[in-house]
């Protein structure tokens, strides 16, 4: 009914995914098309039922400063109740952001002084880094740990001992996991809570992935965990990664605890940058519609099988190391083995990946060694495209 299978035209279009390079001066080939696999936006256009309400909104021709709708408000609360079986929002505990990490930057801002350190997991989504230690926050990493199942998994003790350690009061959570791809389950967060608790941690749940799960797994909100955890979360939602709408900016966060809100809605207020944008709101009503959702619930098919052919593909090379995601479109393979057998380092893999056209990300900026993330969001033909290249050229 949906087609995922047109490939999409996205030069002219300035989209960082095509236009950007990660080492200069390394380009693709001649012969060799492009084939994005970094940044986090998809090769599929976006739902019908997005185009449709933008296009509604279009038509009205007058783009004056606005509110936003109750149409928003309803939109967000009857998702969170459909996808994720969340009861208890109202208006007042949703709040518009324009993204994700200017959410995360006020509320970071509003909770802490310069100079605080921050816990985050580490493999670590690269936008986090930037952004806390661009505003002064340092860093503190708890390293998630492989277990004997090939599940990544959070390493509690050391998380409390470097809560301890270092006096930490927030924590950033990335639940779906970017770049592991796992999906939390309910026990894993209710021991992370334990510890929050006893230590006095307030948690940013970024949430912005839990559109995307796959293999029958269940998102579980941060702030279902419990009383104690819905109110000191601030969590943000967008419909900006299971609908390719990064370049509308459209999130929201969802904060219950009226000190968080308070503190949260006074930072943003001061920079005046969190404007709603009146395209940007009509593009989550449309996500958020029943005709958006079964185009996403497609789409998710879709993307369970591009998972499935690549995580099958590099579990055969030597050497490689590949854990299939449980939500996301993101693979994070491990190279390590692979590199000393053939003695080369991570970086000639990676210029071997861009002169063949293939535009992954480099797993050093989330923390890795020797891993490679790559994003399999594009039309079948395409991922074998380029799993093809990796077989002629590359591996
Ligand atoms: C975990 C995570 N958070 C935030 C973002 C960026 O969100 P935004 O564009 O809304 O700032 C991304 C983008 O890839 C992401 O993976």
């Amino acid at each position: 009914m949906f087609n995922f299978e047109e490939l999409v035209d996205r030069r002219g279009l300035y989209h960082r995914s095509v236009e950007t390079r990660i080492f200069e001066g390394v380009e693709p080939k001649d012969g060799f098309s492009i084939i994005p696999m970094s940044i986090a936006d998809m090769n599929f256009k976006t739902a019908p039922a997005v185009i449709d309400e933008i296009d509604k909104r279009f038509k009205r021709d007058v783009f004056g400063y606005s509110i936003n709708s109750k149409e928003f408000f309803d939109s967000i609360i009857s998702w969170q109740k459909r996808r994720h079986g969340v009861n208890s929002i109202e208006e007042k505990n949703i709040g518009y952001e324009n993204g994700v990490l200017g959410g995360l930057s006020s509320a970071a801002t509003a909770l802490l002084s310069r100079g605080d350190n921050i816990l985050l997991h580490r493999p670590t989504y690269a936008g986090f880094n930037g952004i806390l230690k661009n505003l002064g926050f340092n860093l503190i990493y708890s390293d998630l740990k492989i277990d004997k199942e090939n599940v990544w998994r959070m390493d509690y003790e050391d998380m409390e001992k470097k809560i301890v350690e270092n006096k930490i009061h927030l924590f950033v959570m990335c639940s779906p996991h970017n770049p592991t791809g796992r999906v939390w389950t309910r026990k894993e967060l209710e021991k992370a809570y334990e510890i929050f608790k006893k230590h006095d941690v307030y948690v940013v749940s970024d949430e912005i992935w839990s559109d995307l799960i796959l293999s029958g797994k269940k998102h579980i909100p941060s702030q279902l965990i419990n009383e104690d955890a819905k109110s000191r979360t601030i969590a943000f939602y967008a419909p900006t990664k299971g609908y390719n709408l990064a370049g509308l900016g459209v999130s929201y966060h969802i904060v219950y605890n009226d000190f968080l809100n308070d503190r949260l809605l006074k930072e943003e207020s001061l920079c005046h940058y969190n404007l709603n944008n009146v395209l940007s709101e009509a593009a989550l009503i449309g996500a958020y519609s029943n005709d958006g959702e079964a185009w996403l619930d497609s789409l998710i098919e879709v993307i369970e099988g591009n998972i499935h052919l690549a995580v099958d593909f590099f579990s055969k090379i030597k050497g490689v190391d590949v854990i299939k995601p449980e939500g996301t479109y993101l693979i994070y393979p491990d190279f390590e083995k692979y590199l000393i057998n053939k003695n080369i380092s991570l970086y000639d893999l990676l210029v071997k990946c861009i002169e063949h056209g293939l535009l992954v990300s480099d797993g050093r900026i989330f923390g890795g060694k020797s891993t490679i993330r790559m994003n399999l969001a594009m039309p079948r033909k395409m991922l074998e495209e380029a799993l093809d290249r990796f077989d002629k050229y590359i591996l």
